[in-house]
This record gives structure tokens, C-alpha cells and sequence, in this order.
């Protein structure tokens, strides 16, 4: 079974949980591609926002109301992709350079989920952790991170120098702490497991679901 059929159904399990009146926040990658156009054919009542201009640019394009997040204290429901998910619940994210977004929309958003196709759990966390860099101070950022090096790639959507951690990722609440206290660096792809409500992953022909 193809690894787009399972992005797709998990994507479409996902829009189920959308209900009219909802405010949403539409994630970035692959997977959400398929998001759009399953809660545009619900042709429900939501507001959203998204975090990326190709994702607000794919929804609008399929009427999907898409807003400036400044106009939302809270979200409902997030839906999101995902690089990797351990068996405990953390996630890497970024490898679209969008994880600073996603994480603000993840945490601002009642339920959080993930959609993945069967490549994405894995059983142990494995480099690289993209990061997202201020530009200001980025020769002694990098010089400062060990096993640290520059993406070749556009920046964030917001500007961002995107980089990505290639040493062991152990334990990675220390990790994400360590890399947390690190002047000049803005967000990391690691998402701890307490923002994640539910994970969806197609897997041949069914949609494995934990919550
Ligand atoms: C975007 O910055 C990423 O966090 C994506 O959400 C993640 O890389 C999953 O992307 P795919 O759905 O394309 O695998």
C-alpha cells in the first residue's frame, strides 16, 4: 500500500474530528496536502490558521477561511504532521522548516493532532532535530551548538535561519532543555508528548488511532 494512500486516509480520519464552528490550525507537509481538500469537501463553518504561506495559499485556493493567528487566543483543534514518533509520545517536526509555527499552533490549540503515514513511528528518536536560528549572532549561535549545521534551504516562514542538530538525542527532555537554554536559538523540532492529544497513522488500508 502506498505511503501517499496512508497520508491520505489518515489526513481524512483527521478532518472527521473537525466539526462547523470550530476554530482550527492547519499545520505544514505532505500530509496536511491531503488535509485541505478533505475538510474543504466537508464544507463546514470553521475559522483557521495556518503555519505556512504554501498551507494558507493551498486552503484559500480551496475556500477554506484562513486568518492572521493574532485574531485567536486559543484553537480548538490543530491538526499537524509529523518526521518522527517514538513510542512515548515525542515527535520530531521541522523537516519543512515550519516547527517554530507549528509548535505555537500545537500549544495554543485544545487538541492537537498528529496525522502520519506508517514510516513515521519509529522506536527510538534518531537525528537530525531541525532548528530554527535568529539570524542576529548566527556565526557565534553556531559555534556555541555542538553538532549543529546550517541547512541548505529557504528560511522559516518567518525569517528564521533553519539548522538541524545531528548529535545523539538521548533523553529528549534533556535534549529539548538543553537545546531550549541556547541563546540565538529560537525553536527546536522536538514536541514533548503533553502537547500531543491524538495520533492518527494510516498503515495500509486502516488508520491506526492513539490518544
Ligand atoms: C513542517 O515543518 C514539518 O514539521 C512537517 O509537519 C513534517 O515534516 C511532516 O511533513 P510530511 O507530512 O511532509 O511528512
Amino acid at each position: 500500500m502506498s505511503v501517499e494512500r496512508e497520508k491520505r486516509i489518515a489526513a481524512e480520519a483527521a478532518a472527521e474530528l473537525v466539526g462547523s464552528g470550530m476554530t482550527v490550525g492547519l499545520g505544514t507537509g505532505s500530509t496536511v496536502a491531503y488535509l485541505l481538500p478533505a475538510l474543504a469537501r466537508r464544507e463546514l463553518s470553521i475559522r483557521c490558521v495556518a503555519t505556512s504561506p504554501r498551507t494558507e495559499q493551498a486552503a484559500r485556493e480551496l475556500g477554506i477561511q484562513v486568518e492572521p493567528f493574532g485574531g485567536f487566543d486559543r484553537l480548538d483543534i490543530a491538526i499537524d504532521g509529523a518526521d518522527q514518533i517514538a513510542p512515548d509520545g515525542w515527535l520530531v517536526k521541522g523537516g519543512g522548516a515550519a516547527h517554530t509555527r507549528e509548535k505555537i499552533v500545537a500549544a495554543a490549540a485544545d487538541r492537537f493532532v498528529v496525522i502520519a503515514d506508517s514510516s513515521k513511528p519509529v522506536d527510538a528518536l534518531r537525528p537530525p532535530v531541525p532548528l530554527e536560528l535568529l539570524e542576529y549572532g548566527l556565526a557565534t549561535t553556531l559555534r556555541r551548538l555542538a553538532d549543529v549545521r546550517r541547512r541548505d534551504v529557504p528560511r522559516s516562514p518567518d525569517g528564521g535561519v533553519i539548522a538541524d542538530y545531528h548529535g545523539d538525542i538521548g533523553d529528549p527532555v534533556r535534549l529539548a532543555a538543553d537545546l531550549a537554554g541556547a541563546p540565538g536559538l529560537v525553536e527546536h523540532g522536538l514536541f514533548p508528548p503533553d502537547l500531543v492529544a491524538t495520533i492518527l497513522v494510516g498503515r495500509g488500508d486502516s488508520v491506526e488511532r492513539r490518544d
